[in-house]
């Protein structure tokens, strides 16, 4: 059982930034300052529903409902306003499901939406997720007229075999062309793809790199193929490379990707300088993030505590109770116990790790909470002992959970 340690907390709003006095009330924390703010929006619809996914994604029921939608997302956003009041968005998400099945119009709204409500900065990064299987280009064309500046590709492969393996309903020309059209409009593309996929061997992976690369787009995701619980693979497991040659598969992508120019940022995160995804670098930062549209899950700090939302995960659930204000399926404080926790899950991700200093500013709790658990994994050769920053050396990433969980706690 984990140990519980007490936790002093910030008190009063003169606390200097990242200083807590000793004289906190257990159990709460208080912050000095509220950390940048970034919208998601969640569109839940596919064309199909891919095999190995466990997104809240859904086969659209022939024509996706966007009027529905689009009052169901103004409803949402018009409750959540309140709970930012006067603060910036700085970046915008608009992920799904496949959220370019969405016409040009209603994307154009739904921007026109944000922009009616939010406080968006003027430059905000503000990306959208597609399928190459539903990439139009004058669809494009019209999303980067409308404000959307970085467009990022589910394309998973390069390889046919593969693509039809994963139930994908794209082949690689289309993938090609969609990566065409994308870089036509928008300066910023990411390309995700997946590697230990069914059958795939290290020389299959590479080719995979290197047609991602010829592109030359700035930025790679690059996810390790997991079976997910409630999928059609987790019931139906396709033959997956072993674990030994699914690491070699991971090394060769960092090194091939290293000399090609990309760095690192995160587990799964490749960017050229100056191509980062500054959204997904809040979430691992411990920023604030709204997040409307079924499914969607918010973290939003307030002076005297953070809280965690979702949102209703059935489109039509949502759909239909979002004038309601039943649509919001959870809002809970989190604890002062789990904040630690929460904290090192996202922020051990980022290769650079974090400023020590961050985690009193986004979590309102004394970095002497997690003191011992600091030393213990400096130990252990999992963090690296650079005192003014928190990060985990290659040895914490790679037993990164076991590294995580050393600062899960018991509350009692
Ligand atoms: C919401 S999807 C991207 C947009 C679009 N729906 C598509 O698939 O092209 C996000 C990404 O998560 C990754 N992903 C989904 N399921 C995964 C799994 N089981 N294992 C690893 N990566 C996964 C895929 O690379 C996918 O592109
Ligand atoms: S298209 Fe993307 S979100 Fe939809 S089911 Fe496939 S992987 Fe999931």
């Amino acid at each position: 059982m984990a140990r519980t340690i007490p936790i002093q907390l910030a008190v009063g709003a003169h606390t200097p930034k990242g200083l807590i006095t000793p004289f906190a009330q257990a159990g709460e924390s208080q912050l000095t300052s509220l950390p940048p703010l970034s919208l998601y929006v969640h569109v839940p619809w596919c064309v199909r529903k891919c095999p190995y996914c466990d997104f809240n994604s859904h086969a659209a029921p022939g024509e996706i409902p966007e009027e529905r939608y689009l009052a169901a997302l103004t409803a949402d956003l018009d409750q959540a306003v309140p709970l930012v009041w006067g603060r910036t968005v700085n970046t915008v998400f608009i992920g799904g499901g496949t959220p370019s099945l969405l016409s040009a119009g209603a994307l154009d709204q739904l921007l026109g939406l944000l922009r009616s409500r939010l406080n968006l900065l003027p430059d905000a990064e503000i990306t959208l997720e597609a399928n190459p299987g539903t990439v139009e280009a004058a669809r494009f064309k019209e999303y980067a007229a409308s404000g959307v500046n970085r467009i990022s590709l589910g394309i998973q492969s390069f390889d046919d075999a593969s693509l039809k393996a994963l139930g994908r309903i794209h082949d690689s020309r289309e993938a090609r062309d969609a990566i065409e059209i994308a870089q036509k409009y928008v300066s910023r593309v990411n390309l995700d793809l997946m590697y230990a996929l069914p059958g795939q061997t290290l020389e299959g992976c590479l080719h995979d790199i290197d047609s991602a690369l010829s592109f030359g787009t700035g930025h790679l995701s690059m996810y390790h193929l997991t079976l997910e619980p409630n999928t059609v693979f987790a019931r139906f497991p396709p033959a997956l490379p072993d674990e030994d040659l699914a690491y070699d598969m991971q090394d060769a992508v960092a090194e091939r990707l290293g000399a090609a120019g990309f760095e690192q940022y995160e587990i799964s995160a490749y960017a050229r300088p100056g191509q980062r995804s500054k959204h997904n670098v809040n979430y691992w930062e411990f920023g604030d993030y709204l997040g409307i549209g079924p499914g969607a899950h918010g973290k939003l700090s307030f002076h005297d505590r953070i809280v965690r939302e979702a949102r209703l995960r059935s489109p039509e659930s949502w759909m239909s109770q979002a004038d309601s204000g039943a649509h919001i399926s959870e809002s809970r404080r989190v604890t002062a116990a789990d904040l630690p926790f929460e904290f090192m899950l996202n922020a051990l991700r980022l290769v650079d790790g974090v400023a020590t200093t961050s985690f009193s500013e986004r979590t309102g709790l004394s970095l002497a909470v997690i003191a011992p658990e600091l030393r213990a994994a400096t130990e252990r050769g999992l963090l690296d002992p650079d005192p003014t920053r928190i990060r985990a050396t290659p040895l914490g990433r790679r037993f990164l959970n076991d590294l995580q969980g050393m600062f899960l706690r018991d509350e009692s």
